[in-house]
């Protein structure tokens, strides 16, 4: 996507060759300032304190801390190392363990002397599959956005509500959610989002805001707590959130918040689809509800908020009585039944295991499952 008329993905390498460069999520929207990594525990860092986050970009990023480490030493020992160091960084983005499992994989295959380039060539392949993913559920998720703005008779834009980023700055390029707003907005088709803000980071005021203005893209920003009431206004055509791990029943771990979303539209009859790679879905796990573990954060995010003061300079202030506790649950689960579809690189599944069987039909051994 562009910035200021500069084309950018979130993660590249640096002109010498080996170094990797990100965009700085934690100075978002106030700057935008890029990060060069050069060690393993440099990625390992960038994706601890979120300055790469969203499923997609936290698993690019453990890729090319793979390169970072194989860059320094190709041993056995190195690859183990950095692998379990990344992996220990977030718990919940199954798209981590995704990626560490590709580069382990196609590492040990090789001659210590080939794996640094090898991990390159990976790290990159992962990278430029994530954008082409992306630009098919982009294709995919226009059509749904085209038939409800076909729904409300073409004579006015179509409101479309998102919770958290899931877009280019949460993956490689394009996003997930935000991919077929992207997609039916070039193609001409009027839209409006209403962006939740996603307490306690802001992760949709900061930087859904920030990436749908820089292209163009008219948005409102919302309390989290305002989804319900739009919804009984009739206020909201759709929602499309993303996903930070599908089981393999299509229940769907999002940002804190998704579920309430998800239950609000139900109530509504408002169609409530989740944009998600292959590369997010855990079939390992049949009950998300149950078995999907749930990121807890320091407490002072809940705390403290962060942004501009009225003088120019940034500041972080309590909003809390100093002796209250705070829970800080990062992430939600929302049961597949509330979900519409599932919005993949292979067009729209039931989310469900028949559903998600239908477009994956090779992951059927895989799970135990039959397809029938
Ligand atoms: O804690 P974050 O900011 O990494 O959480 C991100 C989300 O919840 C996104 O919605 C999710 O990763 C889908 S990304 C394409």
């Amino acid at each position: 996507m562009h910035v200021d008329g500069k084309p950018y993905r979130t993660i590249w390498l640096a002109e010498d060759g080996w170094s990797v460069e990100i965009i700085d999520q934690t100075k978002l929207p106030h700057a935008f300032e890029t990060v060069c990594l050069q060690s393993a525990e440099d990625a390992a860092h960038a994706i601890r304190t979120m300055q790469v986050r969203g499923a997609p970009l936290i698993g690019a990023t453990a890729a090319y801390g793979i390169c970072l480490a194989m860059h320094a030493e190709t041993t056995d020992d190195a690859l183990d190392a950095a692998c379990e160091n990344l992996l220990a960084t977030r718990p919940t983005a199954i798209n981590l363990r995704w990626a560490l499992d590709v580069m382990l994989q196609h590492l040990r295959a090789c001659e210590q002397s080939a794996r640094a380039k090898a991990a390159y060539q990976k790290a990159a392949e992962i990278c430029d599959e994530d954008v082409v993913t992306n630009q098919a559920i982009g294709t995919h998720g226009a059509a749904l956005i085209a038939q409800a703005w076909q729904r409300a008779g073409k004579d006015r834009p179509v409101n479309i509500l998102t919770h958290c980023n899931a877009g280019w700055l949460a993956t490689v390029d394009r996003g997930t959610a935000l991919a077929p707003i992207y997609h039916a907005y070039d193609e001409g088709i009027p839209v409006h989002v209403w962006v939740d803000e996603t307490r306690p980071r802001n992760q949709g005021a900061a930087l859904t805001a920030w990436e749908l203005g820089k292209h163009g893209i008219d948005h409102t920003v919302i309390v989290d707590n305002a989804g319900g009431h739009l919804m009984q206004r009739g206020r909201v055509d759709l929602c499309i959130t993303g996903s930070d791990r599908t089981a393999a029943n299509g229940d769907v771990c999002n940002k804190i918040g998704t579920y309430l979303k998800a239950l609000a539209a139900h109530d509504n009859g408002i169609a409530f689809y989740v944009a998600l790679p292959f590369s997010t879905i855990d079939w390992s796990i049949a009950d998300g509800v149950a078995e999907i573990p749930i990121e807890e954060r320091d407490p002072a995010e809940v705390t403290r908020i962060s942004g501009r003061a009225d003088d120019g300079s940034l500041a972080t202030i309590s909003i809390t009585p100093g002796n209250s506790r705070a829970g800080n649950y990062a992430f939600d689960v929302t049961p597949g039944r509330l979900v519409t579809g599932l919005i993949t690189e292979r067009g729209v599944a039931e989310a469900s295991s028949e559903g998600l069987l239908c477009l994956y039909p090779e992951k059927a051994r895989a799970t135990g499952g039959t397809k029938q």
